[in-house]
């Protein structure tokens, strides 16, 4: 412990560092500093109420106690109405107060009396080494190493196979500028070795010397704004464990680029157009038709819903949360004053056959779903849901819905567009992209070359043999819809329907039935037997629907359309960058031998070529999230997901698992 610390007091009865010249909190702005930085920059109010074992939050700089005080304080709030995973505050003082100065720093601050005392009854009178004491009945515990924060944080000791410590950290401590000896890399370097998967951290410095220094250690960074938009701090979330021997998982870090190219036009293309224009990144995106949304993404309607299984697996986590971002971004447009029709009218997926019933009681029996999500309902419901009598019960999703594709397509770009960060090149044609020797691309068109210096393929299925690209497991799968005629009774049907395929309420006085599946086929022509499917599939799983209240026949089609979905074999869309697969093959050889191997090296990739495609029948609700994911690889900005999701949509998930099952040499 060190003790030359020199505090002065000020008038209002602050604390000063006479050593860094500076405050220890800021007294005009009350508490709200160290509670917007700390505590909301961390949201340690929505972790603490997600924990779901002990919550660790360490801190350099306990100075007066100011931010733990307020973490104990909130803990103490929430307990109120909610039952909480213990709490331990690690925290580290350099040049400690002594418990005399601490009463007098801490008596300037009014609303934290009953924590206050306690703090300053438990403080010990000379402040040596380490100290631990607790609060609120044991349930939160606090622990005080009087050492340089580094120094402290490298004694501690992590299990042999752990899976970290830390869930948050308050980086306080005085500016870098003032306090240049504590904001080194050897404190970074500990906050890896110690951080959980996921662990937050939050501070008031946004230098780029510290962001620099996090980064490198695996912390993905933002900044964000607060105090009506006056002050500045950072967060971050440590998603890039450099030390966890998984280092084909580690997603390249590229300076965000001022301009990206785009091949597509479709769903895939306008989420990111959208999502990166918006975060400062100038966008062209050129599409081989002369209108956006003529592919996959035209159809005159399409259904908005996840995929979800009984279990809470891998698959339907990563649709859950899709389909979170994708509702609350269709939905923030539409607060916007941008218009695609669409109704979030739920959709019922029909028990029609045995094994469909005993699947939707399984799904009550294991009930890994909230009710708002998906509900188990039996045939009165159902018919009530649906407005149309029904005879089987089934799972419906109330939520759900449905939403014109071409029209959502048409405004996002749109809203991208009024950023004035966005220009479409439509009627061009990408027939082959090559890499130059300045590692930006030539993309060969219709129209003659242009160059991109990074580019983003999102061009769906069509574009899947295009080269580079075709080294990639995707595949075409063509589907047709049938639109159909609605009447007096179809027309009631208030709720999306599926079946085997599905069957949607009436939109411009029609309803849409489909569709086929037509693996590695490329015809976009449509076909008078697909239609027949759709008619017959309909017929057969609902026959009531079919026969009584719709009563469709050849002539009652209005129009068709097949289009293709682009396929990936796992189910899962791909967004990242592009592997080098020949590199991948070298690299990662040994898995072959061994699957636990430890790798270090992160991924070989193909440099500025990234892919958000492989959106297979589901685009309209995972597209939002992908194109959220992308942007956090161009911009360095923490992951809307964790780290087993981002490799479950990693493009080079495919060469590793092939690695492991020996099927690549
Ligand atoms: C019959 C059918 C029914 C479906 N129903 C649903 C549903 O109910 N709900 C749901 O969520 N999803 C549904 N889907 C899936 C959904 O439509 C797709 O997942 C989504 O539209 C894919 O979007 P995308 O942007 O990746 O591709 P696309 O929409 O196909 O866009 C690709 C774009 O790339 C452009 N392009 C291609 N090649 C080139 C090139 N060489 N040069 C320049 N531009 C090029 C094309 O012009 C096009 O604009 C359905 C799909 C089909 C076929
Ligand atoms: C801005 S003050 C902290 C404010 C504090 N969180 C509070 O609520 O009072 C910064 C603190 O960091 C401490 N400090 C400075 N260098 C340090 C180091 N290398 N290791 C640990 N603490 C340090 C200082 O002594 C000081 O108490």
């Amino acid at each position: 412990m060190t003790s030359n610390n020199k505090i002065t007091f000020r008038d209002d009865g602050s604390p000063y560092s006479e050593k860094f010249n500076d405050i220890y909190f800021d007294t005009e702005s009350g508490f709200q500093q160290s509670e917007q930085v700390f505590i909301k920059g961390n949201n340690i109010a929505e972790s603490l109420l997600a924990a779901t074992s002990e919550f660790t939050i360490a801190e350099t700089g306990f100075g007066s106690g100011l931010n733990f005080l307020l973490t104990l304080k909130l803990y103490a709030e929430l307990s109120k109405t909610h039952q909480l995973e213990p709490l331990h505050f690690i925290s580290t003082e350099k040049y400690p107060l002594t418990k005399e100065q601490l009463s007098k720093a801490l008596s300037c601050l009014d609303k934290l009396d009953e924590e206050q005392a306690q703090l300053i009854a438990n403080y010990p009178e000379q402040p040596q080494e380490q100290h631990q004491t607790t609060f609120l009945a044991d349930k939160v515990k606090l622990t005080i190493f009087f050492d340089d924060a580094t120094e402290a944080f490298v004694k501690i000791k992590l299990p042999r196979k752990n899976n970290g410590l830390v869930d948050a950290w308050y980086l306080d401590g005085f500016s870098p500028a003032k306090n240049p000896a504590m904001w080194q890399p050897a404190l970074f370097e500990q906050m890896a070795r110690l951080s959980k998967p996921q662990a937050r951290l939050s501070t008031f410095t946004v230098a780029g010397v510290i962001r620099r220094g996090l980064t490198q250690v695996g912390f993905r960074l933002d900044k964000k704004s607060y105090h009506g938009n006056k002050e500045q701090l950072l967060i971050g979330v440590y998603q890039q464990n450099h030390l966890n021997g998984k280092g084909y998982q580690l997603r390249p870090e590229i300076t965000k680029p001022q301009h990206v190219s785009i091949i597509g036009g479709g769903i895939a293309s306008a989420c990111a157009a959208y999502f990166l224009t918006r975060n400062g990144i100038k966008v062209t995106i050129y599409c081989k038709d002369v209108n956006v949304a003529q592919g996959a993404s035209s159809n005159a309607v399409g259904a908005l819903f996840p995929l979800l299984h009984q279990q809470a697996d891998d698959i339907s986590l990563f649709y859950q949360q899709a389909f979170k971002h994708a509702l609350a971004l269709y939905k923030d447009l539409l607060a916007q004053g941008y218009h695609f029709s669409h109704d979030w009218c739920g959709l019922l997926d029909v028990s029609y056959k045995e094994s469909l019933v005993k699947r939707q009681h399984e799904f009550e029996k294991i009930n890994a779903w909230p009710s708002e999500l998906i509900q188990s309902i039996d045939k009165t419901q159902a018919s009530k849901q649906a407005n149309i009598p029904l005879e089987f019960g089934g799972l419906f999703m109330p939520e759900s819905g449905w939403i014109a594709p071409q029209e959502l397509v048409k405004q996002l770009l749109l809203a991208a567009q009024h950023t004035n960060r966005l220009r479409i090149e439509t009627s061009t044609t990408v027939d082959n992209i090559q890499q130059l020797p300045d590692d930006s691309w030539q993309l060969q068109t219709n129209k003659g070359n242009f160059i991109a210096s990074v580019l983003i393929f999102c061009g769906g299925a069509e574009a899947i043999n295009l080269s580079t690209i075709n080294q990639l497991p995707l595949t075409s799968v063509r589907g047709q819809i049938t639109s159909m005629k609605s009447n007096q009774q179809i027309n009631k049907l208030n709720t999306v329907v599926c079946h085997k395929g599905y069957l949607t309420p009436s939109h411009n006085n029609m309803h849409c039935i489909g569709a086929t599946f037509d693996k590695n086929s490329f015809d976009t022509q449509p076909r008078d037997e697909d239609d027949q499917y759709n008619l017959a599939t309909l017929a057969k799983c609902l026959p009531d629907i079919s026969n009584e209240l719709a009563q469709w026949q050849a002539n009652d089609i209005v129009t068709r359309k097949a289009r293709l979905r682009c396929m990936t074999p796992d189910h899962l869309p791909m967004v990242g960058v592009m592997p080098d697969i020949e590199a991948h093959k070298t690299s990662y050889a040994h898995l072959a031998k061994d699957k636990n191997w430890r790798f270090y090296q992160a991924a070989p990739h193909i440099k500025n070529l990234y892919l958000l495609t492989g959106l297979g029948a589901r685009g309209l609700c995972t597209a939002p999230l992908l194109a959220e994911i992308l942007t956090a690889d161009l911009t360095g900005t923490p992951y809307p997901v964790n780290n087993e999701m981002l490799f479950h949509l990693s493009p080079n998930r495919f060469v590793i698992r092939d690695l492991i099952k020996r099927k690549l040499t």
